[in-house]
């Protein structure tokens, strides 16, 4: 093995050790950890992170909410962030120089987020632009990596999240007749019939073969929004069988799902939001009601939990874990908390300058209306 390759194991496995501790002693030593560092320590983790990681969270969120604590916090020199890379990616964008992001585990990926790469990104702006002339505004789901955020936010657009899509989408089409909405179709399609667009002015561009997809001939005149060809690998799992079963099945039970579901389920649904709107709605409801939800497994078995008193049963009963997310587990925050002790940079996210400048005006003009 050549000396290159032993750095990359070391950065990216888990050293021996830390798999065989046992879980009394991992909850000792990150508590401990916890508790010396103190106010210089923030763990942010995203609602889909597995129990185990979510106990030691000091703060617990959807994506937008976990961007705007990042941001909010200056105290924290050390943000270890629970969550995929992408987000931890958007934390080291809104904090300041002074303070170093961490990905417990760097293999903790967005299969999303990979359907987007900025060279895929700038051919398709080019034969948009060349379709559709200046018309268009691309706004992207903060589920994309830092360099299609910059790229967005050198072209005047925006991030969204799952919670403001709609509110984001809106204020685009106050900026450019066109949105093109990466890298996921299903939420930019479920959004944009959700505000009246009809499904025939909507494009999918596949940036794979560099080309529309589109039933018929394509009206350029007609279309308003271009979705990019990417989905969501967990959230494609809720099919409209599973919302057929349901409903015959269990006739007076509730379906909520996530908008990265497809919009046929969506459109079956009686409820869709961000993870945050599925646990606001889930703790509203009144004891004895029934629900199916459409989401990411470590979510749906919590609410399983925590809501004894409703019947709460996933839309998929395969489930559907998001397995990037799983990969944080203690024994990797264990490893990032002790190394941060030791002064060592193991797993440290770090956004270059120029990128960081051009992201920061993308998710800039989604916070300033989230
Ligand atoms: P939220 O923005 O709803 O937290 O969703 C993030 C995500 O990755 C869903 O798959
Ligand atoms: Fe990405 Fe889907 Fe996992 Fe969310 S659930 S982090 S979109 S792969």
């Amino acid at each position: 093995m050549t000396m290159l390759n032993d750095l990359l194991e070391e950065e990216l496995f888990l050293p021996e050790r830390y798999r065989s501790m046992s879980e009394e002693e991992l909850v000792e030593k990150i508590t401990a950890i916890k508790e010396r560092l103190g106010e210089k320590l923030f763990i942010p983790g995203h609602h889909y992170q597995k129990d185990e990681v979510i106990q030691f969270a000091d703060v617990s969120g959807d994506s937008l909410q976990l961007a705007q604590l990042c941001a909010a916090n200056e105290k924290a020199e050390h943000i270890v962030f629970c969550g995929v890379h992408f987000m931890a990616e958007t934390a080291d964008i809104l904090t300041n120089d002074d303070q170093t992001v961490y990905l417990p585990d760097m293999r903790a990926g967005c299969s999303m987020a990979d359907m987007a790469n900025i060279d895929q990104t700038e051919r398709a702006w080019d034969a948009l632009v060349e379709t559709f002339g200046d018309t268009i505004i691309p706004l992207t789901y903060v589920n994309s990596t830092a360099a299609i955020k910059a790229f967005v936010g050198r072209h005047d657009g925006a991030t969204v999240t799952s919670s403001n899509a709609h509110q984001m989408v809106e204020w685009a089409f106050t900026q450019k007749e066109r949105i093109l909405f990466l890298p996921d179709q299903h939420l930019g399609r479920n959004t944009a019939a959700d505000l009246g667009i009809a499904l025939d002015e909507m494009v999918v561009w596949d940036p794979i073969h560099e080309k529309f997809e589109y039933e018929g001939s394509m009206d350029p005149s007609r279309i308003k929004v271009i979705l990019w060809k990417g989905h969501c690998s967990v959230h494609e799992n809720f099919t409209v069988k599973n919302v057929e079963f349901v409903r015959e099945t269990y006739p007076d039970m509730n379906i909520i799902v996530h908008p990265e579901c497809p919009y046929e389920v969506v459109q079956l649904a009686d409820v869709d939001g961000s993870t945050k709107k599925i646990i606001e709605t889930i703790e509203q409801a009144e004891s004895g009601t029934k629900w199916a939800i459409g989401t990411e497994m470590n979510l749906v078995n919590r609410l399983i939990a925590q809501h004894p008193d409703k019947t709460i049963i996933s839309l998929n009963p395969y489930m559907c874990p998001c397995l990037t997310m799983n990969r944080i587990d203690m024994p990797h925050l264990l490893w990032s908390l002790e190394s941060i002790e030791k002064g060592e940079t193991v797993n440290v996210i770090e956004v270059d300058e120029e990128t960081t400048k051009e992201a920061i005006a993308a998710l800039d003009r989604m916070l300033a209306r989230a």
